[in-house]
Parts: structure tokens; sequence; C-alpha cells
């Protein structure tokens, strides 16, 4: 049995104040169960002191990128390494914003998915169409070839560790969400590309949906037979909305 996550990923957003405060609302009214694990990424900077805060709370963090390289003259670049010392578990590796925005490869992403794991954190590689591509009937192809990066460098049983993100571009911060049956379907291919390689690693791998979720829609992504769970970007904002979904998580 996968358990679910629900990760949240705030982006550029926050202050240190704002932060005390999410944070704050989430410990206090954190279920004394949760079937779902929980975390959340904060912008680097403010890892340290949101880490601190989460200390003997059972919301883990992590980071939402990371560099390839283990050190040296990189500036502006943060190592796993580092990451690893302030606190995180996990690292979110090739976001559709890294990929679009920034330009960054799936050889890149996959190299950045090795440095994780080097470090033995857990990644999550995010994959996922734009919609261009998948109204040509791309999106398989297009998923394919992004996972395919990191099997091809880091073999399969990179995979026991890491967890995925299925992410359309074209649901992220649009309020148009894939449908339950959409994301099921991309899920379940991505199960099966994986089973190619390793059945029992694909059965284990835990295959997150993310774009536009909310409360009101998380119930019937998350009860698909394959989707284990969400990123969540706008609604991690909110305690109420994120808790909710982390309960809608929890009850699958
Ligand atoms: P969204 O973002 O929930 O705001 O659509 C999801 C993400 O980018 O991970």
């Amino acid at each position: 049995m996968r358990r679910p996550i629900v990760a949240g990923n705030w982006k550029m957003h926050g202050t240190r104040a704002e932060n005390a405060r999410l944070i704050e609302e989430l410990t206090s009214r954190f279920p004394d169960q949760s079937a779902a694990e929980c975390l959340v990424c904060p912008p680097f900077v403010y890892l340290q002191e949101v880490g601190r805060m989460l200390r003997d709370t059972p919301i883990g963090l992590g980071a939402q990128d990371v560099c390839a390289e283990a050190q040296g003259a990189f500036t502006g670049e943060v190592s796993a390494a580092m990451l690893k010392d302030v606190g995180c578990g996990n690292v979110i590796v090739g976001h559709s914003e890294r990929r679009w925005i920034y330009h960054e490869s799936d050889q890149l992403v996959a190299r950045k998915f090795a440095a994780v794991q080097a470090k033995s954190l857990a990644p999550i590689l995010c994959v996922g169409e734009q919609l261009s591509e998948r109204e040509q009937g791309r999106t398989e192809e297009v998923v394919a070839r992004q996972l395919d990066a990191v099997l091809s460098l880091c073999g399969v049983g990179a995979l026991e560790s890491g967890v995925i993100a299925y992410e359309p571009v074209w649901a992220i911060g649009t309020g148009h969400t894939a449908t339950p049956e959409q994301a099921q379907q991309v899920h379940a291919f991505i199960r099966e590309r994986i089973a190619a390689r390793d059945a029992k690693i694909a059965l284990g791998t835990r295959i997150l949906y993310g774009g536009s979720i909310k409360p009101g829609n998380a119930g019937e992504l998350f009860s698909q037979p394959d989707v284990d769970g969400g990123l969540i970007g706008g609604a991690s904002l909110k305690a109420e909305e994120f808790l909710a979904i982390l309960a809608a998580a929890g009850s699958r």
C-alpha cells in the first residue's frame, strides 16, 4: 500500500512573518493521525527558519530546486548537501516553471535528480506536457521522454526512494484542473513505463498529481487508483485549504 503524500510548493511567496503564521496555523490544526505524509517546500532563504518551526512536528521540509553540481564556483546555486545540512528531506526537481521559464533540459533535471539522491534525499520529479503538446496528442511521448532521462541516468532503482509528480503545465495555477480520468490515464502510463523496467518498484512508486488542486476537487483526484497524493501550489499557502487537501489524501 502506497502512503499518499501531500506536498506544498510555496514557490516564490511568503515573508518571515507570513511563514510563521502559516506554520502556526498548520501545526496547531494538524490532525493527530494523518494517513498521508505531509511536507512543505519554502523558498531557499526560509528553509532553515521554517525547518526550525517544523521540528518535532509531523510536517516535513523540502526544497523547490537544487544545483546539479556537488559544490564549487556556481554563483547563486544551492547544493543538495546544503539542503541536507539545513534539514530538508525532499527536493523538487524539474518543476515546469524551471523547465519552461529557465530552460532546464531533461538531462539537467536528471542530473539534479542524481545529485539529490547522492545525498540520500528524496527527489520529487515533476513531469508534464504543455497544452499544445496535449492538443497534438503528444502527452505520453513528452512524459516518457522526461521520465526516461532520469531512468537512463539513474536506473529504475533510483525510484525506490523517489516520488514522481505529474503536473500538466496547462493545469498549473490556471484553475483548469485535469479531470480525474485525464490524471489517472497519465499516472497509469507512468506506472506501466516504470513496470516495464521493474514491476515491484513500479508498484511502490508514489505518483502525485499537481495542477490547481483545491479542497473541492482533491477527493475525486485522489480516489483514482494511481494518484498517490498531490503537489499543491496556490492552495498550500492557505492552512485551511492545505489541511483539507491533506485530509482528502488521508481518507483515500
Ligand atoms: P497550483 O501549482 O496548485 O497553484 O496549480 C501546482 C504546482 O505548480 O506544483
